[in-house]
């Protein structure tokens, strides 16, 4: 990995993050559904979605430095609402966003090099220091994946960054993904992903699955 400020390549996939920053409301070019979308969400939502918006323009921006992109929310495939994953609508590439207490993540990769690719984040209450979140969410976590409870933050972020790059997200049961070290399947599902721990933030968990 090379870092460069606050991005990282993970071979063809550059990651970046930034901290969700209330004061700042500086306008991001939308597409018709986000556009849709941006209206409905609530003053805190609206800020960290313009802002994930923002990231990814400034990431592929670092991918292709002449490209101008336009991105747009898909239709989702279950109920065609406007909150399928966000997509690149005029250029070949493949993007992810995720948001967790006070961060938003984003990943990017030419679709020549990269056919799919899922990102997750949640803050890591060890280095973050808040245990009670630790005491709260981890035995949920350990009851639906299984495993040692000290990496089951870990691992969760894994299996959302899979069912992300998979697009079907949590509509797969997240106990069908199979995790190795630096890989993941879906059962019954012949495509392999590779995974990477993304040295982000002090705080964060951040991971990234890619095919
Ligand atoms: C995708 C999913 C795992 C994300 O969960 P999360 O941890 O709460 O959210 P994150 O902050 O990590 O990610 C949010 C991003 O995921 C992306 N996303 C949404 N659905 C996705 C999907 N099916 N596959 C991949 N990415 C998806 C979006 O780009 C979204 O950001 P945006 O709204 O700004 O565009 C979860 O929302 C999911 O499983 N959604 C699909 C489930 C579904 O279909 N529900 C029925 C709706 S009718």
């Amino acid at each position: 990995m090379s870092i460069i400020g606050q991005s990282v390549w993970v071979g063809e996939v550059l990651v970046g993050w930034a901290p969700i920053d209330t004061a700042d409301t500086s306008p991001v070019q939308l597409g018709p559904l986000d556009t849709a979308r941006a209206a409905g969400l609530p003053a805190e939502k609206g800020v960290r979605f313009g802002q994930g918006r923002a990231l990814l323009h400034r990431l592929l921006g670092e991918l292709k430095p002449d490209l101008v992109p336009h991105l747009d929310a898909t239709t989702c495939p279950h109920c065609g609402g406007p909150h399928g994953p966000v997509s690149v609508t005029d250029h070949p590439a493949v993007v992810s966003v995720s948001y967790a207490d006070g961060l938003v993540v984003a990943a990017v990769a030419a679709t020549s090099k990269v056919a799919a690719l899922g990102l997750d984040a949640e803050r890591d209450p060890v280095t973050a220091r808040i245990p009670r979140e630790a005491t709260e969410r981890v035995p949920d976590l350990v009851k639906l994946i299984g495993g040692p409870p000290a990496s089951a933050l870990r691992r969760w972020t894994q299996i959302e960054a899979v069912l992300k790059a998979d697009g079907r997200g949590l509509r797969v049961p997240p106990e069908q993904v199979r995790l190795e070290a630096e890989a993941a399947q879906i059962e019954s599902d012949p495509a392999s992903y590779h995974l990477a721990n993304i040295a982000g933030p002090a705080g964060y968990l951040i991971s990234l699955a890619w095919r």
